[in-house]
């Protein structure tokens, strides 16, 4: 058997996306930005799938910027806003916990003379609102905390921190890639300035994203050339993609109750599947506030590679950290934020599943985790 486990890393395409990318790549091959027929056919599916994606996030279509993925997205709004405004101001905020594709970009503004406050957060991943509160300054120009966390499946108060910005001069981005299709995303709701997706995490195609940017956000973009995107991201538009996410974002918006509710019974049965098989273990993070799909386990009695090489050769798919850095064996930045020992980051595992698992996959996985415990059983420490 093989069971693979590892749904925040990526999702498959869902068959209703690929069968309306297909229909795309087969007939409408047209440049959007031609003005002949052919042209405004392509164009036409690019407007289609804006307004429809805008509709979903409670966005106008002129909000919404098509990129080739989140990493795209979060360098975008995180530089654009940091150069755009430093005459402001020169100091950002952000968690210890954010996917690498923003930590690594506030890395980079650090070294270009931007000063970063990046918060703690506590055992379940949670950022204190009081904390934040004491970091924000007059000179604050931006604040980008993530909705949903990709290691731990952690939700921050995205709303919360939006009211504690209303009168304050500095833009609000959230990373929501986790959250697509377990969140409602009203970005009115939210009140963020910008909001970043990508299309693979909610069973769309890889290579395609995007950037809610608000109305009269001012953002320096780096992508020069022809006028597309309004101007914002120059390129010809990735038309079957920008379809596929369109699809499947309407999927995920639409199936999102049904879908969370088959996840949360999945995750209660593998966490009573191991009980059951008595194999210790403690969950990184707190059930109650926690995306639906991830669940991080802590295993007292195994090494990370170790467990992730004996898992792999029995066909279960699993990570540790992000499947960014997967093939690295550096502990979790996530997990080293969350807890001071050592073996909390050296032996954890995220199990991450989707709507289309069933419960005989699962007990696959807790029959191959006991394999595990019961050849380093005299290692546990329970
Ligand atoms: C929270 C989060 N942000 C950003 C990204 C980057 O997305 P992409 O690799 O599609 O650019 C990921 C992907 O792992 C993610 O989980």
């Amino acid at each position: 058997m093989e069971v693979y486990a590892d749904y925040s890393a990526t999702t498959p395409v869902a068959p209703e996306v690929s069968a309306a990318m297909m229909e795309v790549y087969e007939n409408t091959y047209g440049n959007p930005s031609s003005i002949h027929k052919t042209g405004r056919a392509a164009r036409h599916i690019v407007d289609s799938a804006r307004r429809d994606i805008a509709g979903f996030l409670n966005a106008n279509p002129k909000e919404i910027m098509f990129t080739s993925g989140a990493t795209e997205s979060n360098n975008t709004a995180i530089k654009g806003a940091a150069y755009k405004r430093q005459h402001l101001g020169r100091h950002l905020i952000t968690t210890q916990i954010e996917h690498h594709s923003v930590l690594h970009v506030f890395e980079y503004l650090e070294k270009k003379g931007f000063e970063v406050t990046y918060l703690p957060v506590n055992e379940y991943g949670e950022i204190s609102l009081e904390t934040f509160k004491q970091s924000l300054r007059p000179d604050t120009i931006l604040v980008s905390v993530m909705f949903g966390n990709n290691e731990v499946g952690a939700i921050q108060q995205i709303d919360d921190i939006a009211i504690l910005l209303k009168d304050h001069q500095a833009l609000f981005h959230t990373d929501a890639v986790q959250t697509a299709g377990h969140l409602p995303l009203d970005v009115k709701e939210l009140g963020v300035d910008l909001l970043s997706l990508t299309a693979h995490k909610f069973y769309g195609p890889k290579g395609i994203g995007l950037l809610y940017v608000k109305q009269g956000t001012e953002l320096e973009y780096q992508q020069l050339g022809g006028s597309q995107e309004t101007k914002r991201r120059a390129g010809t538009e990735n038309v079957p993609m920008i379809k596929g996410m369109a699809t499947a974002l309407a999927l995920a918006t639409e199936e999102m109750d049904a879908r969370n509710i088959r996840l949360m019974q999945l995750k209660e049965y593998f966490l009573n599947a191991l009980q059951e098989r008595s194999i210790p273990f403690e969950m990184n993070g707190n059930k109650n506030m926690q995306l639906p799909h991830i669940t991080n386990l802590y295993f007292p009695f195994s090494d990370v590679e170790i467990m992730l090489t004996l898992l792999d050769m029995a066909g279960v798919y699993v990570s540790s950290g992000s499947a960014c850095t997967a093939g690295s064996i550096e502990p979790s930045h996530v997990l080293t934020a969350m807890f001071s020992e050592d073996k909390r980051t050296k032996q954890s595992i995220r199990f991450s599943f989707s709507y289309t698992m069933n419960e005989e996959e699962i007990d696959y996985i807790a029959d191959q985790l006991l394999k595990i415990y019961e050849m380093n059983k005299e290692r546990s420490e329970y």
